[in-house]
């Protein structure tokens, strides 16, 4: 059942003729030159109070793009996101509260999709299902389950989903890990990753009447109704199950993922998993700041996550990374570059992400989110193979979501290396699904 369908902004007032463009330094002018008009891939923007504003950047830092519309159930994202566009293009955007009104528009090619987790994949399957190609945010699910109807649903409808862990579409990263692929560190079969922040307490919530500027009800979406609370909206959500997956899907999905490729591995057969909320307690906070999760494969590979969402020191002085180790050297690969090192664990060789895109669609800029949303656009109009199209991100987005099994049932769980599923453990098992609101199931 549809709730509030109101389309509240409508399009707004044009720009100022010369305005400048994010980075690119043009006018809106010459902007337009840029893209022409008849190539375009007409994009909406999904939830853009934060995350989204930055795809806004990467879609309109390619040429032959267009932002026709911005979809938030938060009225001041939406102006924002308005506003954002008008200010780079000189046109503003449409603006539409309810997902569902927006995939009816036929004029729409492709959606950035930046909402909470809850909503990632059933939004993805019903645009896909509309026709849309989607450019997903990680995680791609919020279980294991919704990653098989994702990955089904993309097979069916024959859409473009590309998964947002951009450091897939990083030249340094693809260089380093095709050297490892040849050799250049021996045989690799440790990967370490690991992520460290100085996040906070988020209190505790009290029950609040709904801001006039939210939909709560659409915010909800697939999950399970609650009374509305002042620490979820914005972002805090991420450390409820019900509609977060905490900080091994919210970061360990770009180096656990950078590991599983470099490695060359799927699925491992066992998972384990320990930690908790050691940081802070007494608050709100649902899942575990200070997380250990293992990977192993065969006996002959192990992947390894190490997360603190409360505690900054930085591993190799790295708030974020993944090390590869071999029988003849070691790789640390990150988002600006990669170094090798020899075996007694000696630097060898340093490589830094030049900020250039070696391409000639993005505009001259090289961020990793250009790259990647460059990338899922030449897949768009020529069938280029996408960086990390869905089927393959769900695997990295699944390793996580098996960490969090592994620890909330408090053992190590067998895991099925074909189809990534828990294996002899009935109560591990039922985590890999979630409930939904009445007439919200996939
Ligand atoms: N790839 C990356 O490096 C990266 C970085 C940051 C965040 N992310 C991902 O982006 C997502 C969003 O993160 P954020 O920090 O921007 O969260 P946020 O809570 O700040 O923003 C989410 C937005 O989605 C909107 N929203 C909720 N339900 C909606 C609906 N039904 N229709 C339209 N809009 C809806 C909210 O109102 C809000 O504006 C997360 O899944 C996160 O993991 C990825």
């Amino acid at each position: 059942m549809k709730t509030s369908r109101r389309e509240f902004i409508k399009k707004g007032s044009m720009g100022t003729a010369a305005i400048a463009l994010g980075g690119a330094g043009l006018s809106a002018a010459s902007y337009r030159r840029i893209i022409g008009a008849n190539d375009r891939v007409v994009f909406a923007a999904v939830g853009v109070n934060s995350r989204g504003g930055a795809n806004i950047n990467a879609v309109l830092g390619c040429t032959g793009t267009r932002v026709s519309h911005i979809c938030d159930v938060d009225s001041r994202a939406v102006a924002k996101g308005i506003k954002q566009v008008r200010d780079m293009t000189g046109s503003a955007p449409g603006g539409i509260e309810d997902f569902r009104d927006l995939i009816e528009i036929k004029s729409i090619d492709a959606i950035t999709v930046a909402t909470p987790d809850h909503w990632h994949a059933p939004m993805a399957i019903m645009a896909a299902k509309a026709g849309k190609h989607v450019y997903l945010e990680k995680p791609s699910s919020h279980n294991v389950y919704e990653n098989e109807v994702l990955i089904k649903t993309s097979k069916q409808t024959g859409r473009m989903i590309q998964m947002g862990n951009q450091q897939r579409s990083a030249p340094t990263s693809i260089e380093a890990v095709d050297r490892i692929r040849k050799g250049d560190i021996g045989k690799p079969y440790f990967g370490k990753a690991w992520y460290a922040n100085t996040r906070g307490p988020i209190g505790k919530g009290k029950v609040a009447p709904v801001p006039d500027w939210l939909n709560w009800d659409l915010w909800q979406g697939p999950a399970p109704r609650t009374e509305y609370r002042d620490n979820i909206v914005h972002y805090n959500w991420h450390w409820f199950w019900r509609w977060g997956t905490g900080e091994l899907l919210n970061n360990a999905t770009h180096e656990v993922d950078v590991c599983r490729w470099a490695l060359g591995v799927d699925y491992p057969g066992k998972v384990s998993a320990m930690g908790g909320r050691l940081h802070y307690d007494g608050d709100d906070w649902e899942f575990y700041d200070t997380q250990v999760v293992n990977y192993q494969y065969d006996d002959d590979k192990l992947i390894t996550w190490e997360g603190k969402s409360c505690n900054g020191m930085k591993p190799y002085n790295m708030g974020r990374g993944a090390l590869i180790q071999g029988t003849e050297g070691s790789m640390v690969l990150h988002r600006n570059g990669y170094e090798m090192y020899d075996l007694a664990g000696e630097l060898v060789e340093k490589k830094e992400e030049s900020g250039r895109s070696e391409t000639t669609g993005t505009k001259g800029s090289g961020s990793l989110d250009v790259l990647h949303m460059y990338n899922f656009l030449e897949a768009i109009r020529r069938g280029k193979w996408l960086n990390s199209p869905v089927y393959d991100g769900a695997v990295s987005v699944n390793l996580c979501h098996l960490g969090n099994i592994s620890q909330r049932v408090g053992r190590m769980i067998e895991i099925d290396t074909t189809t990534g599923r828990v294996v002899n453990d009935k109560e591990a098992m039922d985590l890999m699904r979630r409930d939904y609101e009445p007439g919200w199931g996939l």
